[in-house]
């Protein structure tokens, strides 16, 4: 089978597609044949060493699919050949079958396309227990979403809506601004334009933000902070701007804040059952349709290169799909 291969650590274009033995499922673990493979940032990182797992060479990028079960192994309890499925995979996604243990695996609806489910598990994940689990956001709030039209921040955007939250969407552009506005934002900020700390407590009434959403990092956490409502929750999701922000204490005292750190990846080791609860309640609402992953484009495996300097050019709305 054919699989997008990285074999040394380098930029996307270091990537080779080679062909590999077809898996075989282990003990507690299915097949799947994938369909389509989720992209997100940290997959431009982990080619490059910079992320924080390394997996031993040569490995496929790609830490969601979506797909039809081939086969299932011993003890691989609920799931069959045929079945239509949706899974985490940590790295790896990117091919045309991966062995997944069945802890990880979720099965889909006829109404949740392949393209939609694989957009759905890292993102709107780490989003729902960003969001519910952590941040208690409640009806009503002021939620703040920094980098709101990329992956994690489009699924802020409409998990924030379900929730019953007001949100003040934050990006670079005037067409990432509108984006945002087209999937539920109700007011927005260009960061490149404004004074941040002005925008988001002019946005907020005066108020300030109850619940703050940071995928970026960088030069925004230090405004977004001192923008905070008294009692509110900054969740700390990400650094893509590429530096981690050193923030003064005396804000988080002044404001009785609070500053909440969010590792979906290890909630998902940590808490297996919550996280199956929050991925099939995903599920559920995208057949529904209360959900709806912005699909930025997709890509076959040999254009995983392009889509993955897509992500590092800051051009992608919502994600980045590979379909096989
Ligand atoms: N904590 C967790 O468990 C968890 C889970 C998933 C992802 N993450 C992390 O969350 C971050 C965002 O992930 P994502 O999938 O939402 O990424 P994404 O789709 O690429 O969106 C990131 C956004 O950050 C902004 N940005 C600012 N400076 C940037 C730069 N130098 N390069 C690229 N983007 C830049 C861009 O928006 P503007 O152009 O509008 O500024 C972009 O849309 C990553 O650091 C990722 O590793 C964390």
């Amino acid at each position: 089978m054919k699989a997008v291969l990285c074999k040394q650590f380098g930029s996307p274009e270091n990537l080779v597609v080679e062909t590999v033995p077809y898996p075989t499922a282990g003990e507690g673990e299915a097949v799947i044949a994938v369909a389509a493979v989720g992209l997100n940032f940290f997959d431009t990182l982990i080619i490059q060493g910079k992320y924080q797992f390394k997996p031993a060479f040569p490995f496929s990028p790609g830490a969601e699919v979506a797909g039809v079960v081939k086969s299932v192994g011993g003890n691989a309890q609920g799931l069959a050949p045929g079945d239509r499925v949706v899974a985490f995979t940590g790295w790896g996604g990117a091919c045309e079958a991966i062995s997944v243990p069945v802890a990880r695996i979720v099965k889909l609806p006829d109404e949740v396309s392949f393209e939609m489910a694989a957009a759905l598990t890292v993102t709107y994940g780490t989003t729902l227990h960003a969001l519910a689990d952590r941040g208690r956001l409640k009806p009503g709030e002021n939620l703040v979403v920094l980098g709101a039209a990329g992956g994690t921040g489009q699924a802020a955007i409409e998990i924030g809506k379900l929730m019953g939250a007001r949100i003040i969407a934050c990006a670079s552009s005037p067409d990432k601004l509108e984006f945002c506005r087209s999937i539920g934002a109700d007011a927005t900020i260009d960061y490149t334009q404004d004074n941040l700390k002005d925008a988001i407590r002019m946005a907020t009434g005066g108020q300030g933000a109850d619940v703050v959403y940071d995928p970026v990092g960088g030069d925004l956490a230090e405004p977004a902070l001192r923008a905070m409502a008294w009692g509110g929750r900054y969740l700390v999701i990400g650094f893509a701007s590429g530096a981690v922000p050193r923030l003064p204490l005396n804000l988080v005292l002044l404001k009785g804040c609070e500053i909440v750190g969010v590792f979906w990846g290890s909630h998902v080791e940590r808490e297996p059952e919550a996280h199956r609860a929050n991925v099939r309640k995903l599920v559920a609402w995208c057949a529904e349709g209360r959900i709806r992953p912005h699909i930025h484009g997709t890509y076959t495996l040999d254009q995983a290169p392009d889509a993955l300097r897509a992500i590092e050019r800051r051009e992608v709305k919502g994600k980045a799909i590979l379909v096989v």
